[in-house]
């Protein structure tokens, strides 16, 4: 036990750089970097969310406030998320501020080099206008792609979060995939220190955008990878969930 934690204490440290040769991360190889958003298949449903610049929730609150009460929540009211909220909590999280150019994209939170190496699915438990089911953030297009409908969604995600049950009662499950080539295409064996640090960001945007529209979330790091993985339809190794927030009115 006390080495592995000598071990763990060692990937916190940024001492991965003076032992690694940057000059052999793909980026530097001169190969294309990978896309910033995973593709659209042909057959799956696309849904528009309501565009940012019509966003006028929380205009009585100032972001002092949201710091100075955050705090996470885990009860939640029986109240639908609308998909307005939703659209503005998935771009106050990920959500585009620049186009695409030279192979990234600025976004409203930060990222080591630029790589934001995650994914953004929701589990729509109760979101108005959104059949129960599994859906991804597209942040190039502002919009949603439904994954799969999923029958006893609640469940499904209480079991998948070691039986957190008020996971089960929010209305939108925030669940943050990695795919680490994104990270390791420009840090290589470095990238994995940085990726830990970038889920914080977003999380953390999360928390203070949905005290902007009294709804409330909770970061959760512990759940069951496999059930978890499975639930996205992610393959574990490319892609895996690193992070989840279940968010809902309070
Ligand atoms: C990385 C991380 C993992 C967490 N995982 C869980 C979790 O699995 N379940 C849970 O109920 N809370 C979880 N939390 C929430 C913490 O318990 C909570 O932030 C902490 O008690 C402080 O409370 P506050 O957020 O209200 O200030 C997590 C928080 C962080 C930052």
């Amino acid at each position: 036990m006390r080495d592995i934690i000598t071990q763990n204490r060692e990937f916190l440290k940024d001492t991965l750089r003076l032992k690694y040769d940057f000059s052999q991360t793909d980026q530097n190889r001169g190969i294309p970097a990978p896309p910033i958003q995973k593709p659209i298949l042909e057959n799956q449903t696309v849904i528009s969310l309501p565009k940012e610049k019509i966003f006028d929730f929380g205009k009585d609150k100032n972001i002092v406030n949201a710091i100075r009460y955050r705090k996470s929540k885990r009860k939640f009211t029986l109240e639908s998320l609308t998909l307005e909220e939703l659209s503005f909590l998935l771009w106050a999280t990920q959500g585009l501020r620049s186009s695409i150019h030279n192979g990234h994209a600025f976004r409203v939170v930060p990222s080591a080099g630029c790589r934001h190496s995650f994914e953004t699915y929701i589990a729509a438990i109760e979101v108005s206008g959104l059949v129960q089911g599994i859906y991804r953030y597209l942040p190039i297009e502002h919009a949603l792609v439904l994954e799969k409908e999923v029958e006893e969604l609640p469940e499904k995600v209480i079991q998948a979060t070691l039986g957190q049950s008020f996971t089960g009662e929010a209305g939108a499950v925030f669940i943050w995939s990695c795919i680490p080539y994104r990270m390791e295409w420009r840090y290589g064996p470095a990238a994995h220190r940085a990726i830990a640090f970038d889920a914080g960001h977003v999380c953390q945007n999360l928390y203070l955008a949905a005290q902007a529209i009294s709804a409330g979330t909770c970061a959760i790091a512990a759940y069951n990878q496999s059930l978890m993985d499975e639930l996205i339809g992610v393959d574990s190794s490319d892609e895996f969930v690193i992070y989840l927030a279940p968010t809902g009115k309070v």
